[in-house]
């Protein structure tokens, strides 16, 4: 996984206004830094977590940070509302009851979100290579949703879900869903891909309420067990490596 990369000698002539040229000789003068070492090649490649210092100062120095949190209903999937609590409202508040005062929140965005009333795991990170990697259409990373319909359901829902539905206001047939019952009124749903509102209008199809949503799954990555609503932590590197 890879960010945005610049050529060493480039980042820095960027950054300071030094000439390209004299970059090479801070480099032989051993004074430019690369994560805590000294820089060795002009043609290196940083991204914008790659740590840089000149001589004492530092040029960049931003760290990747990747959250699940079980997300709330009724808390908006955005970093600004004027009328609701936000998920990020909801990480600043309890950001020093995790200890991890350093997070760099103020940059985080969502990497896919979930309607107001729909509850679950929600991803957010400051690194836009990794959401887009997760958020392409291409990548068909499967999206695992509980749901509980005001109505029953029946077989039938199967092959609808599987078969795609037109929605002609955006004039596309989803991609194939996978629907699987789990009592009368209890569904899982498999999407790979996230429609305005899919869930709701695939079962509005059949005039079926959705009563509750709840996004159990993104690819490999689990919602853990017993983390109750409004609770995050920072995923491990193996998580977010799960996505390549
Ligand atoms: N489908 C919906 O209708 N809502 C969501 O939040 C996610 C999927």
């Amino acid at each position: 996984m890879q960010s945005k990369r610049t050529r060493l000698d480039r980042f820095i002539s960027q950054h300071t206004g030094i000439n390209r040229k004299d970059v090479r000789s801070m480099l032989a003068q051993g004074r430019l830094k690369i994560d805590g070492s000294l820089a060795t090649d002009i043609h290196q490649f940083v991204d914008e977590f790659t740590h840089v210092m000149l001589d004492e100062k530092t040029l960049q120095a931003k760290t990747p940070v990747y959250i699940m949190m079980n997300k709330p209903t009724g808390v908006v999937s955005a970093t600004k509302d004027n009328k609701h609590t936000t998920v990020i409202d909801i990480l600043k508040k309890t950001v020093n009851k995790n200890e991890t005062e350093c997070l760099d929140i103020d940059n985080l965005h969502i990497v896919g979100r979930l309607d107001f009333n729909t509850s679950g795991l929600l991803l957010l990170t400051n690194d836009g290579r990794w959401s887009r990697l997760l958020t392409t259409p291409e990548q068909k990373i499967a999206k695992l949703y509980q749901v509980t319909l005001a109505n029953s359901i029946n077989k039938y829902y199967i092959d609808a879900f599987a078969a795609g539905m037109y929605f002609s206001f955006e004039d596309i047939t989803t991609r194939p869903a996978t629907l699987e019952i789990i009592s009368s009124q209890v569904a899982t749903v498999t999407l790979v891909e996230g429609r305005y509102h899919q869930i709701k209008r695939m079962f509005g199809r059949f005039q079926n309420p959705v009563v509750e949503l709840h996004r159990i799954a993104i690819g490999n990555l689990t919602l853990d067990v017993g983390m109750e609503h409004g609770d995050w932590r920072e995923l491990v590197e193996q998580e977010v490596k799960s996505f390549l």
